[in-house]
């Protein structure tokens, strides 16, 4: 097979993925735990050169990203993991990389995880090789970490660990549903991986930050099990908040929250206070993410339409080929 198309969706983590204990194979200091959304995919071609009758001595890859020509910094992402896939294959034929991506990339929407997990999935096939969904989490995880839980439905628990043994893989847990709100969609200022490299560097909150979140992690895969909303919505506000808090502590400081997101920090805290009960999370980015029971979705999502765009999405399905091609 020469061409392959693959829909994956972004995930938002309700456990975080903040540091990295490896950064050539980004191997994760903790490990994490997401929902895979149903809205926001990217859409992913990869197309290798020698079908395309564009040759295979051009010596580089093409990337478009939303019908432009994308950036030579992010074509550079794109050949790096390419370079893995090749690897792998035994191949050294190059590739061009049309994608479609239905979220504002860099706001913070997990734009790369939706990116590279289905880029893994279409290129792996493109390079015929046989991966399972285990070994292409493991392989996604190379192209951003968070990517790796993209390939998995719903919910995700993504295993720290050595290369081998690095992968997500799926948990059962409440149902629920997610408000997203989008205060911003301006590209961060701060990529996730300089400021994750900054953390780790500078803050002195950094050690007390892997064992919390090791923490936080056993005790959601509890409350996962017991299908216990209310747990894992108290842990998932509280660690993202104590994400953001270690973030701010490293220097110079980074802060990714906005006065907007704050408030809507805040007016879900007052919404619990009235038995509509909701969770905050956010990533590195201004936007929030509120966790809600199936029931009250809708009441959720209106209460917070004052914010900003607000989207009411679902748990989703993990990274799959939509078309084999030829
Ligand atoms: O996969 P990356 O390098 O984009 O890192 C994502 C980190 C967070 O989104 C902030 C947290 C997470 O677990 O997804």
């Amino acid at each position: 097979m020469t061409t392959a198309t693959a829909r994956a969706y972004p995930n938002i983590a309700l456990v975080k993925y903040w540091g990295k204990q490896d950064e050539d194979l980004i191997l994760p200091v903790a490990g994490s735990l997401s929902l895979t959304l149903d809205a926001f995919p990217t859409t992913t071609t990869v197309a290798l050169d020698a079908a395309t009758g564009t040759g295979t001595n051009t010596g580089i890859d093409t990337f478009s990203l939303n019908g432009a020509v994308a950036s030579t910094d992010a074509t550079g992402r794109v050949t790096r993991f390419l370079d893995r896939v090749r690897e792998l294959a035994g191949s050294e034929t190059r590739a061009t990389v049309t994608s479609t991506n239905e979220a504002p990339t860099g706001a913070g929407l997990a734009s790369s995880a939706s990116g590279f997990a289905a880029l893994a999935t279409a290129a792996a096939a493109a390079y015929g090789l046989d991966l399972d969904r285990r070994d292409l989490s493991r392989l996604a995880r190379r192209g951003s970490g968070s990517a790796s839980r993209s390939l998995v439905d719903g919910l995700a628990v993504w295993h720290a660990g050595d290369d081998a043994h690095s992968y997500a893989e799926a948990v059962a847990g409440p149902d629920m549903r997610m408000v997203i709100v989008t205060v911003d969609t301006a590209q961060k200022a701060v990529s996730s991986r300089a400021a994750m490299r900054r953390t780790a560097l500078t803050s002195p909150f950094f050690p007390a930050w892997i064992s919390s979140t090791e923490e936080s992690l056993a005790a959601m895969l509890e409350a996962c099990a017991a299908d216990d909303f209310t747990r894992v919505g108290r842990i998932t506000e509280s660690h993202a908040l104590r994400m953001h808090a270690v973030i701010q502590s490293c220097d110079p400081p980074i802060r990714y929250l906005a006065p907007t997101s704050v408030a809507v920090f805040d007016a879900v805290a007052a919404l619990r206070e009235q038995g509509l009960e909701a969770y905050s999370t956010a990533d590195a980015g201004p936007n929030v993410a509120v966790i809600v029971r199936p029931e009250q979705a809708e009441d959720l999502r209106d209460a917070l339409a004052g914010f900003g765009s607000v989207r009411l999405v679902g748990a989703g399905d993990g990274a799959r080929l939509i078309d084999a091609g030829a």
